[in-house]
């Protein structure tokens, strides 16, 4: 939810910063901005929409000598997403810029005070404030001037800030907003709210955490507290991924990419994690032990989007497997609900980003009141993963698609392992049924990379009859019911199809009135405990003209005289169906949404990490 990058060092800043924003890009496309400073002045361009229109307005040429400098990337909250609203932003005098991602909670009676006080505002945004608040408080220390300011600040913020008479140095400061910085001997000094801004120049970063500031040169950086004032020691973590992995490699998008990485995603998940001869599951990172996992009354899975249908698959796994009560909740929900949890609850947080603001509210609050926190998190360091008492890496790799999908399937893989190991702890799942279940999620990997090109064949003909629907539904049973509402959400998300997953048995409360002949339904159907059911479900439907399409198994026959519209999958063990049926639920959506020639990569309205309740 918004992107910020700076840079000072050696090179050149713009082509750095604009490199940065490319990479930043899926946190928000209202709008972009970057700032320079050249012969004593700062020079700022902006543009509407996305990157390329910023990109399309700067010539490289005459900015040959900058080499400090910001950027930003903007998910429009207050201000509408226009030029005058897009970040960097500046005070009275134009020697002072900031950018910003995050809410400033009581802009408006800052901006009122700050008005009466001969201040000039020249956009709707929250973030304006900062900068006339910093001016405000200037005289000749610009780190005493936004440290005085954020005092005055409720609300969240990562912030970059560049004052023209102090050339050689940028702040950075964060409250409940991510901010990375990037540390390099040759390369400079950068910082960005994500990762892949940095890779292409160091895998060396340091992360901020809430209320801390940086005050960083070309050579330098020193973290101090906003709070006391006194300095932090912070350690330099060594990133794995490399800049290569945020590319698209040859694909057309990055979501096509990510949904081909993930039988190597799958992999790297397991990997080490599970003993393929005796079956024990080895997960060091969340520290539990028998004695813990007995003392658990009940699990909380908290979420958001993509991540809240994985917890949706866990509950079933969780339950029937380490027979403990799972309750599953948005992270919106469930942080503003009267909890009862106390020390005998344990709160498992999913999230792709570890940044999620919800969710990570979420966590806190189930940590005051005493529960346990494990967290399955794709970015190595975030803050979910700093705050949690252990953390389950899903190892993903960076997944820059705005629709979550190698993450999914991922976080899928990390729970099942999870519940074989509170099972084994527990003593409800022995050895032996840890070792199938175990080689059945190593073997689901193998099989989604053994057909994925032909289900994508598959889909992209299917697909030319349905591709200009209004409306689409999603159904499925138990293991499958998950699915359903992942497969509408990535439909609506990625084509702006209005789409609906339901509960197959849950139709005829309602939903069933929606169909007639013009009405796709795709409905899962894998040879499952609950397979009849979903048959008679599916009969119904059939029974009211709906367009049928199924997904089910391998040498069912019977599901050809339904409908002519089925994509068979191949038999894998039942528990795996959910990571194996996601598959043609995200290539439908894809190749629905190319078909219509919507921004695949880039769904209008939505920003991959939503940092802001
Ligand atoms: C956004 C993204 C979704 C994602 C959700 C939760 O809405 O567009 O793809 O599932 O946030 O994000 P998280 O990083 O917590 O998994």
């Amino acid at each position: 939810m918004c992107g910020i990058v700076g840079y000072t060092g050696p090179k050149r800043v713009v082509p750095v910063i604009l490199e940065g924003l490319r990479r930043l890009e899926y946190r928000g496309y209202d709008s972009a901005g970057v700032v320079y400073l050249q012969d004593g002045r700062l020079i700022k361009h902006r543009a509407e929409g996305k990157l390329v229109n910023l990109e399309n307005r700067i010539d490289d040429a005459i900015i040959a000598k900058a080499h400090i400098g910001l950027g930003h990337t903007r998910w429009a909250t207050h201000g509408a997403p226009t030029e005058e609203n897009a970040h960097p932003h500046s005070d009275c005098s134009g020697d002072l810029v900031v950018v910003h991602n995050g809410i400033i909670e009581n802009y408006h009676s800052l901006r009122e005070d700050l008005k009466s006080k001969g201040h000039v505002f020249s956009s709707e945004t929250d973030t304006e404030v900062l900068a006339h608040l910093i001016e405000e408080h200037l005289k000749d220390d610009l780190v005493e001037a936004v440290k005085a300011a954020l005092k005055l600040v409720d609300g969240s913020f990562a912030l970059g800030v560049l004052w023209a008479k102090q050339p050689g140095t940028l702040i950075a400061a964060r409250n409940q907003s991510p901010l990375v910085l990037g540390v390099s001997e040759d390369n400079g000094m950068l910082m960005a709210s994500d990762i892949p801004a940095l890779l292409p120049y160091t895998n060396k970063v340091v992360f901020l955490e809430d209320m801390e500031m940086a005050v960083i040169t070309a050579s330098s950086y020193a973290v101090s507290s906003l709070e006391t004032g006194a300095e932090v020691e912070k350690e330099v973590k060594i990133i794995e991924w490399n800049a290569a992995m945020a590319e698209k490699a040859g694909y057309k998008h990055f979501m096509l990419k990510e949904i081909y990485e993930q039988p190597q995603a799958i992999t790297n998940t397991l990997s080490g994690r599970i003993n393929p001869e005796t079956g024990e599951v080895f997960i060091p990172e969340v520290n539990l032990t028998s004695e813990d996992v007995t003392k658990i009354d009940r699990i909380f899975l908290v979420a958001c989007g993509t991540s809240w249908h994985a917890a949706l698959v866990a509950k079933y796994w969780i339950e029937k497997y380490a027979r403990i009560p799972v309750d599953v909740d948005i992270a919106s929900e469930f942080r503003y609900r009267d909890l009862v949890i106390d020390e005998r609850v344990m709160t498992i947080s999913i999230s792709q980003s570890g940044e999620t603001a919800d969710t990570l509210a979420g966590i806190r609050i189930a940590k005051q009141l005493g529960s346990k926190v494990i967290t399955i998190c794709n970015v190595v360091g975030s803050t979910m993963t700093r705050e949690a008492d252990g953390t389950v890496y899903t190892h993903a790799g960076p997944e820059i698609g705005v629709a979550s999908t190698k993450a999914f399937t991922a976080q899928l893989a990390a729970l099942f392992l999870l519940t074989l190991q509170l099972g084994q702890l527990k003593g409800t799942v022995s050895l032996e049924k840890s070792l199938e279940l175990g080689r059945a999620l190593i073997d689901v990997a193998a099989v989604i990379g053994r057909d994925l090109k032909k289900m994508q064949n598959q889909i992209a003909e299917l697909i030319e009859t349905f591709y200009d629907a209004r409306d689409f539904l999603f159904v499925g049973r138990g293991l499958s019911y998950p699915i359903a509402l992942e497969g509408a959400l990535k439909l609506k998300e990625l084509s702006y199809i209005h789409a609906e997953g339901y509960a197959s048995g849950e139709l005829k409360h309602g939903p069933i009135a929606l169909i007639d002949k013009d009405m796709p339904i795709l409905a899962l159907v894998p040879k499952d405990a609950v397979y009849q059911k979903s048959i008679s479900n599916v009969e119904e439907i059939k029974a009211r003209q709906g367009r049928l399409i199924l997904i089910g198994t391998e040498g069912d026959d019977h599901l050809k005289n339904i409908t002519d519209d089925v994509i068979y999958m191949p038999e894998v063990h039942e528990e795996m169906n959910p990571l194996l049926y996601t598959i043609p639920a995200q290539l439908l959506s894809y190749e629905i949404a190319n078909r219509r020639g919507c921004d695949v990569d880039q769904p209008r309205n939505l920003a991959k990490s939503v940092t802001v309740e």
